[in-house]
């Protein structure tokens, strides 16, 4: 790897969001976009030609053994999230993989594991903790009693690949993950409980669980209620809403989580909304982290966590019961 502060990068899986990561590195000036990669060798040389990068493959291994490359960003399916971070880190490159870390717990472990013995620098997506509207309900409230959250989406097709059970693993899996990890980083102690209702309503050719209303209980008595679903987005609260009270203190976050009113003393003040920068507020800090060598602003740890709570709303739905985070197989991924 070079030694300069420049981040020379790579992406692999030129579709939707690998053109957000696209768009910002290629325009930041810590970063200069070398390789794209992609299976589908059109995608690749659009991506090369559109951004500017020295050149396009469709042959991923030519990424891992450049060793002009620091950092990759893996923007491809999440069936393939836990092979391709494994080569990354074992090539010694540091890494940003979308969200969610992967569809298994066996998956996350693999990933975790791939990420300690290679001592990589490696980050999740979950850029929601960067929205600055979320940066600044976490510092008006630090100890949340009650949470109400929610990520409800317009409906999704039954043939789009994140409704496939191996690929995307369907809506609960592929964006609840989104708004649980944004509950779990808004409590300052982990979750110890869940227990989930809901099922497969609107997608009858696959099978997985596309409607879900999940309650967790923190290790400090706080709970938490989470609904998802792409049942229709709420006019109102928008895609993305998050809720949270102290017994003094309360606000709301709302507007896809980029606007914020907060209420004190019965003194309601509504914050002027902020633009939504999409994947730049998370590329920025990782960037930063791999220039100085310092940790990853969204550990693969934590994602991990994140995954394994979905993981076990999931099974709470498929068997009725009460699932204990503080027992095997979940206890190792609530450490982060
Ligand atoms: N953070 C966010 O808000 C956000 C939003 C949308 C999507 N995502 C995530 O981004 C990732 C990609 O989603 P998308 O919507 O861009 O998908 P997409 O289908 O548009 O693009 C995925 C690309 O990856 C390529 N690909 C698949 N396997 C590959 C491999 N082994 N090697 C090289 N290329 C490969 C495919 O050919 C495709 O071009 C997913 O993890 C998704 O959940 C994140």
């Amino acid at each position: 790897m070079t030694n300069s502060r420049i981040i020379r990068a790579a992406i692999v899986g030129c579709g939707s969001y690998g053109a957000e990561h696209a768009k910002f590195l290629s325009g930041f000036a810590g970063a200069k976009l070398h390789a794209v990669a992609d299976l589908d060798g059109t995608r690749a040389e659009d991506f090369r030609q559109k951004y500017g990068a020295a050149y396009a493959t469709t042959d991923v291994a030519r990424i891992w053994a450049d060793p002009e490359i620091d950092a990759v960003w893996i923007c491809t399916q999440h069936h393939t999230h836990a092979p391709l971070a494994e080569a990354a880190a074992a090539a010694g490159k540091n890494f940003f993989l979308e969200k969610p870390l992967a569809l298994t717990l066996a998956d996350c472990d693999r990933i975790v594991a791939a990420v300690e013995r290679g001592g990589v620098i490696a980050s999740s997506g979950f850029k929601l903790r960067f929205f600055p509207a979320v940066i600044a309900a976490k510092a008006f409230l630090a100890k949340p009693t009650l949470t109400t959250a929610h990520v409800i989406d317009d409906h999704w097709a039954s043939e789009f690949w994140a409704n496939d059970p191996i690929q995307g693993g369907g809506n609960v899996l592929s964006q609840g993950c989104h708004i649980t990890d944004t509950v779990l980083h808004l409590h300052p102690t982990g979750p110890v409980r869940v227990y989930a209702a809901g099922g497969n309503r609107h997608h009858p050719t696959r099978d997985i669980v596309d409607v879900a209303a999940i309650t967790l209980t923190f290790a400090d008595g706080a709970v938490a209620n989470i609904s998802v679903g792409d049942v229709g987005v709420p006019p109102h609260a928008s895609k993305f809403a998050l809720q949270q009270s102290d017994g003094a203190k309360s606000f709301s976050l709302y507007n896809r989580l980029n606007s914020l009113m907060k209420r004190e003393d019965k003194k309601i003040t509504e914050l002027p909304a902020w633009p939504e920068e999409g994947a730049a507020v998370i590329d920025g800090p990782f960037i930063t982290a791999v220039a100085e060598g310092r940790p990853s602003p969204c550990s693969i740890q934590s994602a991990r966590r994140t995954s394994a709570v979905v993981l076990a709303a999931i099974e709470s739905i498929r068997t009725g019961r009460v699932v204990d985070l503080t027992a095997a197989p979940y206890a190792a991924a609530m450490i982060c």
